[in-house]
């Protein structure tokens, strides 16, 4: 996909995201909703949220495949986000050292972490493609965006 349509299609995404979440408090809920909509709306591989429960990332709201369900502090790609507390793009996850397949059809991936209001991480976006190379600038700025209305 070219950047301009990819940056059109986030313009959209982000408008119904905040639709979505503005007048609803719960979590899970837009949490659920934000998954759906990015997945529907670029066909990944996988999309969800891990949340942070008593030290793991624990699997939450999420589109596709059945997945690894507890990620311990520091392993993996979502942990290496959480740590860092930054994105993590993995354009080749061959390359990622102590990265989990939770598919082995999953070839990049895209980990944003989403903060409370008092800059906790609270959770991971994670999002898996079936090619390599699939995120870049671009996702990274507008999913964070999105996590931020979270
Ligand atoms: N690949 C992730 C694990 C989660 S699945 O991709 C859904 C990681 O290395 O943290």
């Amino acid at each position: 996909m070219v950047s301009t349509e990819k940056t059109a299609l986030y313009v959209q995404l982000v408008e119904q995201a905040r639709a979505l979440v503005e007048n609803e408090p719960d979590e899970i809920a837009n949490m659920a909703n934000v998954a759906a909509l990015i997945h529907d709306t670029f066909h990944f591989w996988w999309t969800g949220f891990y949340r942070l429960i008593d030290d793991d990332l624990v699997l939450g709201p999420f589109q596709g495949p059945i997945a690894c369900t507890r990620i311990k502090r520091g392993r993996g790609v979502c942990g290496a986000a959480r740590e860092q507390r930054e994105t993590v793009v993995v354009p080749d996850v061959e390359q990622f050292p102590g990265h989990i397949a939770c598919s082995s059809l999953s070839r990049s991936e895209i980990v944003v972490p989403v903060f409370s209001n008092q800059g906790d991480v609270i959770a991971v976006l994670d999002i898996d493609s079936k090619a390599l190379a699939t995120f870049d600038d671009v996702d990274r700025e507008c999913l964070e965006t999105i996590v931020s209305l979270l």
